[in-house]
C-alpha cells in the first residue's frame, strides 16, 4: 500500500495535478480495491501505470493496417517486475526501455473477449516502454471503408471505436477506464487525406499527410480516437465546427447550429467547458453508433441529418458526456450508468433549456418506452436490470442498454424530484468540479450522495433500490405529455376504426412522429398498412429515426413484404446498432432469417462490420 501511495502520488503528479486537493485524493484512488477491480483489463496499474502516450503511426489504406509506435511514461512501485499491457489482434515486433534497450515480452493466454495480456519486464529505472506494433485485418475497433462506402465515393475512409474495451485492438495499452493518460500523436496518412483525433485537430489538410495532435487534458484510454478521409471543415460558431466529406458539410452545418448554444447552457448548469474546442465529425452511414463522445471531437452518425434539426439531442447528449464520462468516468464497466445514466439526465437538462419542458417531455418519455421494453426483455427481476452490474466474464457491451441509460437518468430525475432543482444542481455542479479528471466507482458515488445530498438535507431516499434493485422502482418520476396523450386518443378513436384523418397531424414534429409510430397496433392489418405508407410515405421517410420505427412495425405484422427494397437499402448501408438490433431481431420473430441472412450478405460486401458479428444470431 505503501508503494501505491508513491505510485499515485507521482501518477497524479504527471498526469495533471493542478492542486494539492488532488493528491490527497489520489491516495483513496487504489486501485487494489475491490470495487476497483477492472475485470476487463489485464493490465497492473497498482504496480505499474502509465501516464503519457506518444504514437507515432502511419496510416496504410492498402494494406488496412496501421503501422507504428506507442512510446508511454510510466510511472511504478519499487518492486514492480513488469508492467502489463491489454492487446487483441495486434502483431507485437518489438519492445525497448528507455529507448535503447531492447527487451523480452511474452504474452498471456488468450481470451475471445479480452484478448491477450503483454507483459514486459522493467528494472528500477525504466520510465519510458515503447512497443513496435501493427493491426491486423482482425482489429475490431477500425473500420475501413472503400471509397463506395462513403458519401462522396471518391476516397476511403477509416475511423476507430475504442468504447469499451476496444483501443486494445488498435493500440497496446493499459485499456481501462479507471486508468488516465495524456497523449501526442503524429500520424501520416495519404496526402490526399486528413487526419481527425480525440485531440487538437487540423482545420485544412496538410502538405505532406503528416498531422501531430496533443490532447494534455488525462483520458481514459477509450477515448483514443482517430479518422482519416477526404475532409472539410466548417465553422458553426467560435468554439464549435463541423468535419464532413465535402458533400456532406452544408447540410451538417446546418443540422448542427445550435451546437455552440448547447455549449453554453451546459456550462450553465454545470461548470466550465475543459476541453476548449467541441468539433463534430460526421463520418459514414456504417459508423456502429449514434455518436461517440471522443474528447473534442463527437463522432456522429450521418442519420441525424434529418434537415430539420430534429434529432440533434443526440449532440447535446454527446456534449454532455464533455462532464459526465470524460470528466468523470466510470471506474470500471459494471459503473457504466454513471456515464450514461447522468448523461441522459443532463442532455435532457439541455434539451429542456433550449427547447422547452413539452418538447423535452416528450424526448423522456419515448426514453421511458425503451426502459420499459428493456426491462421487459431483459426480465424484472434479472440482475442485468440493476444500475450497478456485474459483467465479470462478459462481453463489456452487455452493459449497454436502456438500463444504464433511462433508469440511470429516471433515478437522478427521482433525487431532483426529492430535493427540488436548485438544491440537486447545486449537486451536480459540485460533484462534477470535485471528481474532474477522476474516475469514480459507483460505491464511491454511494458515498458523495449519502454525504453531499442525503445527510447534507435530511432526506430520505430509496436510492438503493434504483442501484441495487431489479426492475423499474415505484417513484419513477414519468412526465406527463398531452400531445402524446392526444395521439394516443387518435389511435384508439380513428385509426382502430380504419379513420386516417389526424387532426393536426401536419404539425407533429417527429416525436410525436415516434409515438405515434410506436402506438400503432402491431397487428393493423396489411390494408391498414398500405394506406397509412400512401398518406404519410413512411417508407420514403428522410428521417432515420422514423424509417426505423415505421420498418421495426412493418417487419412485426408481415408488410415488410412490399417494402423490401427500402428496408434493404437502409440495413445494407447504415450500421447504427440502436436500428440494427431491433430490425434483425424483428427478422428472427419474424421467422424470416433468410431475409436476414441475405441482407447482411449484402452488407458484407459493402461494409465491413466487424463490430457487429451476425446480429441476428447474437439477438
Ligand atoms: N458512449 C456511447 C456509445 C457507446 C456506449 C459505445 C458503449 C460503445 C459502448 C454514446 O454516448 C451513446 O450513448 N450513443 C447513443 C446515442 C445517445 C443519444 C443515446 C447511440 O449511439 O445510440
Ligand atoms: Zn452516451
Amino acid at each position: 500500500m505503501k508503494y501505491f501511495t508513491i505510485l499515485a502520488l507521482l501518477a497524479f503528479t504527471i498526469i495533471s495535478c493542478q492542486n494539492k486537493e488532488m493528491l490527497k485524493d489520489s491516495i483513496h484512488n487504489q486501485y487494489a480495491e475491490d470495487h476497483r477491480k477492472d475485470h476487463h483489463s489485464f493490465s497492473n496499474p497498482d504496480q505499474a501505470l502509465t501516464t503519457n502516450l506518444f504514437l507515432d503511426l502511419n496510416v496504410d489504406f492498402t494494406k488496412k493496417i496501421i503501422t507504428g509506435v506507442a512510446h508511454f511514461d510510466i510511472v511504478k512501485s519499487e518492486g514492480a517486475s513488469e508492467i502489463i499491457f491489454d492487446t487483441k489482434d495486434l502483431n507485437i515486433s518489438k519492445v525497448k526501455l528507455n529507448q535503447k534497450i531492447e527487451s523480452k515480452f511474452t504474452f498471456g493466454p488468450k481470451d475471445d473477449l479480452l484478448g491477450q495480456a503483454l507483459h514486459i519486464p522493467i528494472e528500477a529505472n525504466t520510465t519510458l516502454v515503447s512497443i513496435y506494433y501493427e493491426t491486423s485485418a482482425n482489429s475490431a475497433a477500425l473500420q475501413w471503408l472503400r471509397p463506395n462506402q462513403t458519401a462522396d465515393k471518391k476516397h476511403p475512409f477509416l475511423f476507430s471505436q475504442g468504447q469499451a474495451i476496444l483501443t486494445r485492438t488498435w493500440i497496446p495499452c493499459q485499456d481501462s477506464p479507471g486508468i488516465r493518460i495524456t497523449y501526442d500523436a503524429k500520424v501520416k496518412v495519404p496526402k490526399e487525406l486528413m487526419a481527425v483525433m480525440s485531440a487538437s485537430n487540423p482545420t485544412v489538410k496538410s502538405e505532406d499527410g503528416v498531422y501531430n495532435f496533443q490532447m494534455k487534458q488525462a483520458i481514459p484510454p477509450y477515448l483514443i480516437a482517430l479518422a482519416v478521409g477526404d475532409l472539410a471543415f466548417g465553422s458553426i460558431g467560435t468554439q464549435c465546427g463541423v468535419y464532413a466529406e465535402p458533400s456532406m458539410l452544408e447540410a451538417s452545418v446546418y443540422e448542427f447550429g445550435d451546437t455552440e448554444k448547447m455549449l453554453k447552457v451546459a456550462e450553465d448548469l454545470y461548470g466550465p467547458y475543459l476541453w476548449e474546442r467541441y468539433d463534430i465529425i460526421v463520418l459514414p452511414p456504417s459508423f456502429p453508433f449514434g455518436g461517440m463522445e471522443n474528447p473534442r471531437i463527437t463522432f456522429a452518425t450521418p442519420t441525424i441529418i434529418a434537415g430539420d434539426r430534429s434529432l440533434t439531442a443526440l449532440i447535446a447528449h454527446e456534449l454532455a458526456h464533455s462532464w459526465s464520462g470524460n470528466l468523470v468516468t466510470n471506474a470500471t464497466w459494471d459503473d457504466f450508468w454513471l456515464n450514461e445514466g447522468f448523461t441522459v439526465y443532463f442532455e435532457r437538462r439541455i434539451m429542456e433549456a433550449l427547447y422547452g419542458k413539452e418538447y423535452t417531455d416528450m424526448l423522456a418519455l419515448l426514453g421511458f418506452q425503451d426502459l420499459e421494453a428493456d426491462v421487459q426483455h431483459i426480465g424484472h427481476n434479472h440482475a442485468d436490470t440493476h444500475l450497478k452490474l456485474n459483467l465479470k466474464g462478459r462481453d463489456a457491451d452487455d452493459g449497454m442498454t436502456d438500463i444504464a441509460y433511462e433508469k440511470g437518468a429516471y433515478f437522478l430525475m427521482s433525487l431532483e424530484e426529492k430535493v427540488g432543482r436548485e438544491k440537486f444542481d447545486d449537486f451536480l455542479k459540485t460533484y462534477f468540479e470535485e471528481h474532474k479528471f477522476k474516475t469514480l466507482t459507483t460505491e464511491e458515488f454511494v458515498e458523495y450522495l449519502e454525504e453531499k445530498l442525503i445527510d447534507k438535507y435530511n432526506v430520505e431516499t430509496n436510492y438503493k433500490d434504483w442501484i441495487y434493485g431489479a426492475g423499474i422502482p415505484a417513484n419513477c418520476p414519468i412526465p406527463k405529455s398531452d400531445k402524446f396523450s392526444s395521439i394516443d386518443l387518435l389511435i384508439n378513436r380513428k385509426l382502430k376504426n380504419g379513420y386516417l384523418e389526424f387532426k393536426g397531424s401536419e404539425n407533429w414534429n417527429t416525436h410525436q412522429w415516434l409515438h405515434f409510430l410506436r402506438k400503432i397496433p402491431k397487428n393493423t392489418n396489411q390494408e391498414m398498412m398500405k394506406k397509412l405508407d400512401e398518406k404519410f410515405n413512411f417508407s420514403n421517410s428522410g428521417n432515420a429515426e422514423i424509417l426505423a420505427a415505421w420498418f421495426e412495425l412493418s417487419i412485426k405484422n408481415g408488410y415488410y413484404k412490399n417494402i423490401k427494397s427500402p428496408i434493404e437499402d437502409f440495413l445494407v448501408s447504415v450500421g447504427r446498432r440502436k436500428f440494427l438490433t431491433p430490425l434483425y431481431s424483428a427478422m428472427k420473430e419474424a421467422d424470416d432469417l433468410a431475409l436476414a441472412r441475405s441482407i447482411y450478405q449484402k452488407k458484407q460486401n459493402q461494409i465491413i462490420m466487424p463490430y457487429l458479428f451476425k446480429p441476428w444470431m447474437r439477438y
